[in-house]
């Protein structure tokens, strides 16, 4: 048996509460104990409360001080594009100088690009490169990520990217075995110390239908989606989620809710991009699809949200998107509260339009730009976040239970995540009990 007490945080942010996304008022409950504790043990949580209650009881437990500093559950990021080859520094310089995200794409740049290079990168190098922006996510204080393909957009470069995100898991699953092992004092399993370097647990999404591949009509790449991706990739079981670039000039409604309704069937629960960058209908698409998530969402109206409220759709704010093109219009986060949405916020962490692994970033825009309280954005970045990854019952809050992700920030009050933007508050970062990152490593 191992177990870990954590002694004296100035806050402990449990965040427990009904199980399920928290909507309106409920977003604003933390459920903060101060001068908290909290005990692990085999990797879960087991109790949580008042320090001085916790250290009555420690029996064999390592102990850990967080005095003067905040735990929090590890953040849950919903929405990304993790796996890729290379950067876009040259869209970022053209968008520097006044030129739009349409305009790049069109005139070599944009999501194709990427394209190319992941294309030409072998599994292994992309491997070495998603493990690297994994790793920034964990210096974020993030122990759960989303990821998406659709920088391949061809039946073997498309799996080459889901592999990629199945390897970067195996990581959890050694340690898993290490652990099991231990509880039951058998020999300890062998693993490969690839296998072992530790990194977030990645949720696999396909998104074959990112863009259109260079040379094919779009009904011929719409095609090829439907009855040569999804089946292989539900075959391998190397997805839970399928997503679709709903917008002008990429996958109109139509074609969207063919993509959409052809993943349902082969047993992928469904997201979407929509109402990005025009309101083509997209979230009205998501409602009707019983999707469970509409992501973006910036330009989506009242009567978008109505739909997604009617149909119980979650929808996931990429603030860190419109600020990094350099846009104004943010999502209606607050109307979408009043509506009684379950908001969640994610990073949309991609190298175009989001290039960010920072949710304490995120947790900024949504206060400053979006009017979101600290509060309200910590509950949307972490158990609403993980209700939209259909793992609310095992994270996103500090529940007896609950697997042990958490993070220890360098702060006294889980506001200052969000209050001192652009700086690293990251002291130490759990995983299943596990230390997989402190500050020293940084
Ligand atoms: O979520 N909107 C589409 N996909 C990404 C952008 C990807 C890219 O530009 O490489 C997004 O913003
Ligand atoms: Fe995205």
């Amino acid at each position: 048996m191992s177990s870990l007490a954590v002694l004296n945080a100035s806050q402990v942010i449990t965040l427990a509460g009904p199980k399920r996304p928290r909507i309106g008022a409920e977003l604003s409950e933390l459920e903060i104990i101060r001068d908290g504790g909290m005990l692990v043990r085999d990797g879960k949580i087991e109790r949580v409360g008042p320090s001085d209650e916790i250290e009555k009881d420690l029996g064999d437990a390592e102990v850990l001080d967080a005095r003067g500093r905040v735990v929090m559950p590890g953040f849950v990021d919903a929405h990304t594009h993790l796996v890729f080859a290379g950067n876009r520094l040259e869209d970022f310089e053209r968008r520097s100088r006044g030129e739009t995200y349409e305009q790049i794409a069109k005139a070599g740049g944009g999501i194709w690009s990427t394209v190319e290079k992941t294309r030409a990168a072998s599994e292994p190098d992309l491997l070495a490169q998603a493990k690297k922006h994994a790793n920034w996510f964990l210096r974020c204080g993030t122990t759960t990520v989303e990821a998406k393909s659709g920088y391949g957009l061809t039946v073997e470069d498309e799996l080459k990217i889901l592999r990629v995100m199945r390897q970067l898991n195996a990581s959890c699953r050694a340690s898993d075995a290490i652990r099991e092992s231990r509880i039951a004092s058998t020999a300890p399993v062998r693993v490969d110390a690839a296998e072992t370097e530790a990194g977030p647990e990645i949720v696999p999404t396909f998104l074959g239908a990112h863009a259109v591949s260079r040379g094919m009509s779009p009904d011929k790449y719409v095609e090829l989606v439907i009855t040569e991706m999804l089946p292989r990739v539900s075959a391998e079981k190397l997805a839970e989620f399928c997503d679709v670039f709903c917008e002008r000039g990429y996958f109109d409604v139509d074609q969207s809710r063919k993509i959409l309704s052809a993943a349902k069937k082969v047993g992928l629960s469904v997201r979407g991009h929509v109402d990005q960058l025009t309101n083509s209908g997209g979230a009205k698409l998501m409602a009707e699809m019983g999707a469970t998530t509409a992501d973006h969402l910036e330009q989506t109206d009242e009567q978008g949200i109505a739909a997604l409220k009617k149909a119980n759709v979650q929808p996931v704010l990429l603030p860190a998107s419109v600020y990094a093109l350099g846009l104004s219009r943010y999502p209606r986060a607050r109307e979408m509260i009043e509506a009684g949405l379950g908001v969640v916020l994610a990073t949309d962490f991609n190298p175009g339009s989001s290039p960010t692994p920072s949710m304490p970033m995120v947790l900024s825009l949504a206060c400053t730009q979006m009017k979101m309280s600290p509060a309200e954005a910590v509950t949307a970045s972490t158990v609403n976040a993980a209700y939209s990854l259909h793992r609310g019952d095992k994270i996103g809050s500090l529940e007896p239970g609950k697997l042990a992700n958490f993070v220890i920030f360098d702060c006294e009050d889980y506001r200052e995540l969000a209050y001192w933007f652009g700086m690293p508050h990251t002291h130490a970062v759990y995983i299943r009990g596990d230390r997989v990152l402190d500050s020293r490593e940084r």
